[in-house]
């Protein structure tokens, strides 16, 4: 073997291990990362993930075990000394059976964590829909919608449908369990049970057009008296503007055509294509999570929808300054 091979088999093996080292730092840092499983379904998942990572490492290193072996005692060895090894049986039999002893203990693993997700289903208790590019959680029995933000109760099972009002997106919260994918016209499902309390980002796991990688949720998991006080003022109609701004707001809304996209519950607008806006005050984030909530941001997004989220499906509407400052008083108001 020449200096250059040499030089190269080094660099390839230095280099596989940065890439190595740079997956699992990012994997350990990154905010939603499935090793910090905090549901029943991930839980499984990243026991199972972890299994399998073990067994190819232990594959991946037994592999550069051997080469550097045989590098370094090759090198000793005169060229014409090399021994044949073409036709030995005991050796193929033996490298073709580690490779399938690995593939069947791989595929029972999966078997058997696949298995465990499944719990009973306690029967559906809200729907999630995708939409270019935000996500509709309709509680229909309850009453109410909660735009891109759902709450959760905190070691209940938790049983969601999932479908789409467009093409096709995929439902995933990283640290509660797998992906769904959302299909037009079809019901898929999902039920897990979260084991922590926290805010989990979700995100859509399937390209769904332009604005794909700003299609996020928060899934908040509270206690069960939380969950029950969260569902009983998302079911109060909107509250009535008290500032003279937010007042002059509610006006505004009624007459520039918002609630031709977006419904506010207690008031004329009934929109059924846009977010409804009932409570968004009490929502963390604009946009599927392109912003966060605050009055400036808000400002923004009102001005220039089509600025901070190019092709998305709300209009750039000129409106007067002072307008859309009363717009901002009027939904920041709705808690
Ligand atoms: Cu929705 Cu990607």
């Amino acid at each position: 073997m020449t200096q250059r091979t040499h030089a190269r088999l080094w660099a390839v093996a230095l280099l596989a291990a940065v890439a190595i080292a740079a997956a699992l730092v990012l994997a350990g840092c990154e905010s939603p990362s499935i090793l910090r499983s905090q549901g029943s379904a991930a839980d499984e998942i990243v026991t199972l993930a972890m299994w399998v990572f073990g067994i190819l490492a232990v594959v991946l290193f037994t592999v550069w075990g051997i080469l550097v072996y045989v590098v370094v005692t090759g090198r000793r060895r005169p060229p014409d000394k090399a021994s044949q090894t073409e036709g030995n049986l005991r050796i193929e039999i033996v490298w073709t059976a580690i490779p399938a002893v690995i593939v069947t203990v791989l595929f029972v693993l999966t078997v058997v964590y696949t298995e465990r997700i499944s719990i009973p289903d306690p029967g559906s208790q809200f729907t999630a829909v995708g939409r270019q590019w935000w996500w509709d959680f309709e509680f229909k029995e309850l009453g109410f919608k909660a735009p891109n933000e759902v709450y959760v109760a905190e070691g209940r099972p938790v049983s969601i449908d999932i479908m789409s009002a467009d093409v096709i997106h995929s439902f995933w919260v990283p640290q509660m369990g797998g992906k769904v994918d959302m299909i037009p016209g079809h019901v898929n499902h999902i039920h897990f049970v979260p084991l922590a309390t926290g805010s989990y980002l979700g995100e859509c796991a399937e390209f769904c057009g332009v604005q794909h990688g700003r299609m996020r949720f928060l899934f908040v998991v509270v206690p069960p008296k939380e969950y029950s006080a969260w569902v009983a003022d998302q079911q109060k109609p909107a509250r009535e503007p008290s500032g003279s701004d937010a007042i002059a707001g509610k006006q505004v809304i009624g007459s520039v055509g918002c609630g031709s996209c977006h419904a506010i519950r207690g008031t004329e607008l009934k929109g059924t294509f846009g977010p409804d806006l009932t409570h968004f005050g009490s929502r963390g984030g604009i946009a599927a999570y392109t912003l966060k909530n605050t009055p400036a941001n808000l400002l923004k997004w009102i001005q220039d929808p089509q600025g901070v989220k190019p092709e998305c499906k709300m209009p750039n509407v000129p409106l007067p300054l002072q307008q859309q400052q009363q717009l901002v008083a009027y939904l920041e108001e709705l808690k």
